[in-house]
Parts: C-alpha cells; structure tokens; sequence
C-alpha cells in the first residue's frame, strides 16, 4: 500500500516515519532534491504542478495526500484526479477553502464559528474603507500563500496601511481587526473514510514573530475544549472531511475567535508523537485509509519547542531528562523551523516549568504564563 503525499517538507517526513511501522510505503513528490520526506522515502522531483508527475503519483499510489497547502488545486483536479481518479485525502473543497484567507472567514462565518472582523481588499479605496469599517489596530495579510507570519503588515494606525499597501499589495489582501488576545490555541481532529472522528486535547501556542515557538498541551479549561471541538467538529461534517484538520484560535476573555485552518497535521501537534496514545501523523493515515482511528489519550503533560533557525549542539539537547529531539534534515537559516524537541511530565506545573526552563535556554527572551 503506497501513499503519494504531494510535499515533502518535515510533515511528510513524519507522516513516514508514522507510517513505517504500519507497513506502508511512500511517495513524495517535490521540487526540492534534498527535501525532508525525500531523505528518508523515496520522492519524485518536480514541480508540484507537473502533469507527467502528478499523473505518475495517481498512478503509483492508492491514496493522494499533501503535506503544505499551497499546492495548486488546478494541478491536482487537472491531472492527479482526471488521470487515474485517485482518491485525493483531505478533500479538495477544504484544501480550496484554507488557501484563500477570505473563502476560509467565510466558511467560519457560515458554520457560526466566531472569527475576527475583515474585508477583502483589492484596491486602496477597499483598503480605506475596511480601516474606516474594522478600525485600528489591525492587521494586512495576503489572501494567498501566506505561513509563519509571512505576507503580513500589522497596522497600529492608518500610516502603517499605506506601507503595507506598498508591500503587499500586487495581490489581492485581507484586513482584519488585531485581537489582544489573552493566549493562541488551536485543536487538532481526525475524521475516516467511515466519519469517525478522534479529537486530540486543546494545543496552547506561543508564537514569536508570527511563527510558532512552543506548545503546550493539554492545555486550558474543558470549556474551551468543548468550545473548539465542537467548531472543529462543524468543519470536519460540512466538508465529510478525510483526514486530519486544524484550527487555530485566538482566545480573548475566555471567547474562542478563530483565526484559520490548515487542511493538514499541524505544527501544534507534534507533541502527539510521544505525548499520545496515537500521533496526529498515525492518525491521518488511518483516517484516509479507512483504518480504525487511534485514540488520541494523552500521555501525560507536553511542551513542544520548535528549533528555529539551526540544530542546537545535540549534545546538550539530549542530556535533558526525557528530552525527544526530531532533526528536519534542513540546512540551517534564520527564520527557519529546523527541528523540534518534546518533554512529556506528569503533571501541568512540572510540564511548565520544564517548557520554561528550554525556552530560557534555546529562545531568551521569551515569556510564558
Ligand atoms: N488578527 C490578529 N490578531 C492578533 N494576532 C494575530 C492576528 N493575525 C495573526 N496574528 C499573529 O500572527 C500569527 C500568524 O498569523 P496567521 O494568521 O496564523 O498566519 P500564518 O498562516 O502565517 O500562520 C498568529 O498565530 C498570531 O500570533
Ligand atoms: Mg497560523
């Protein structure tokens, strides 16, 4: 049984490395030679828009999966489906949804889930009555193709517009009110082929310079649990959704507004290779394949820490007690999600203290409740 994931970036890699003792086989697809799912699966080299490779992969494989959104949905219909009417996991009408900020507020406000206020832009008049419409502070995103903060222009007052019109934009924008919010979290499901459905425990995220730093997890009162699972549950029905899907909210006095989706295994739930009964990664590849989904029990308390930029000395990493390190195979770069590291304890406070005592070591500077 051969899985075609087009991307071979670090999720595929563990989506692999997941599926190996399941005794599935792999195929990526990827421009890049020495992606990471490509070091250790085997990967076809190309454009993620290439006919004669996407055919290849509906081909080769029993099931189309993707690892990065930004993939072309023309592409896939075009070619992976048309061909060979591969079965493509999460469904294309998801993966649509979540690459267009403007379609994905939309979906939310049309499922009753809270989302902050926003207007399309495509113009500076449009610019200038979404800042007189939603008010300052806000923020200007591209609509497309955006991810750890890039395509991003914060506007504290309405001069900031103007720059962030310069910067950004040749393509079309969204503006939408900033949310002091009191913490970020997000909450991660599974649904099969049968709609079953397993949710994880709520995810409490730090970001730093709009990319994710740490993770904690579980994380939050029930009633936030109760609140996203049910938003997140909403998603998963209204697209019979295959396959993991993410949430990320903004929580602010103890309302859950969310802020987007991603149609994949997320960052946040990297934990859940050692912190749960059955990883995210296991889980989407159940989920597609119609397996019986694994329970998403928690193991205990986790903390999360991306490696951003370069691998720290290993060393030193691995000498902490309990310390799992996960090594992308990236060259090092600043900005750059290299890696990850996670510590499982017993309880909430020995998990806090140990995320604050990495976050001193790996990220200064950085404060968490
Ligand atoms: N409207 C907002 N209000 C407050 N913080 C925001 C807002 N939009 C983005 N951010 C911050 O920037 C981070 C990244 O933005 P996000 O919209 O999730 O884009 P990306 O696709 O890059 O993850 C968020 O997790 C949050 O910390
Ligand atoms: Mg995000």
């Amino acid at each position: 049984m051969t899985i075609g994931v087009v991307g071979a970036g670090q999720l595929g890699r563990m989506l692999a490395l997941a599926g190996y003792p399941l005794g599935l086989e792999f195929l990526f697809l990827d421009p890049a030679r020495d992606a990471p799912a490509s070091q250790v699966a085997p990967a076809l080299h190309g454009s993620f828009t290439d006919p004669k490779l996407l055919r290849r992969l509906a081909r080769e494989c029993e099931v189309l999966t993707f690892d990065w959104e930004n993939i072309s949905v023309e592409a896939l219909r075009a070619h992976a489906a048309a061909a060979h009417g591969a079965r493509i996991c999460p469904p294309i009408a998801a993966l649509t949804a979540a690459q267009d900020r403007v379609a994905e507020k939309r979906l939310f406000e049309q499922l009753g889930i809270p989302t902050t206020r926003w207007r399309a832009v495509g113009s500076r008049p449009q610019l200038e009555r979404a800042l007189r419409e939603v008010g300052t502070p806000g923020v200007l995103k591209t609509r497309r193709l955006g991810y750890d903060g890039k395509g991003q222009v914060r506007v504290k007052a309405a001069e900031d517009a103007n720059r962030g019109w310069e910067e950004l934009g040749r393509v079309p924008l969204i503006y939408e009110e900033w949310v002091p919010f009191d913490c970020e979290v997000s909450i991660i499901g599974a649904r099969s082929r049968s709609g079953a459905t397993a949710i994880y425990p709520l995810n409490g995220n730090v970001h730093s310079h709009g990319i994710l730093r740490l993770t904690r997890a579980p994380y939050g009162p029930p009633r936030w649990q109760r609140t996203a699972a049910r938003h997140l549950q909403r998603c998963l029905t209204h697209f019979r959704y295959v396959g993991v899907l993410t949430i990320e909210f903004f929580v602010l006095h103890g309302r859950l507004i969310a802020n987007e989706m991603a149609p994949r295994v997320h960052n946040s739930g990297h934990w859940t290779i050692e912190g749960c009964a059955t990883s995210q990664f296991e889980n989407h590849l159940r989920a597609i394949l119609g397996l019986p989904l694994g329970s998403t029990r928690p193991l205990g308390f986790s903390a999360m820490l991306n490696l951003i930029g370069d691998i720290p000395p290993r060393e030193g990493l691995l000498a902490l007690e309990g310390l799992h390190l996960h090594d992308y195979g990236k060259p090092p770069r600043p900005g750059r999600k290299v890696g990850h590291c996670t510590v499982v304890e017993p309880t909430a406070a020995r998990r806090d203290r140990r995320a604050r005592g990495l976050l001193a070591k790996l990220a200064p500077g950085l404060r968490i409740p």
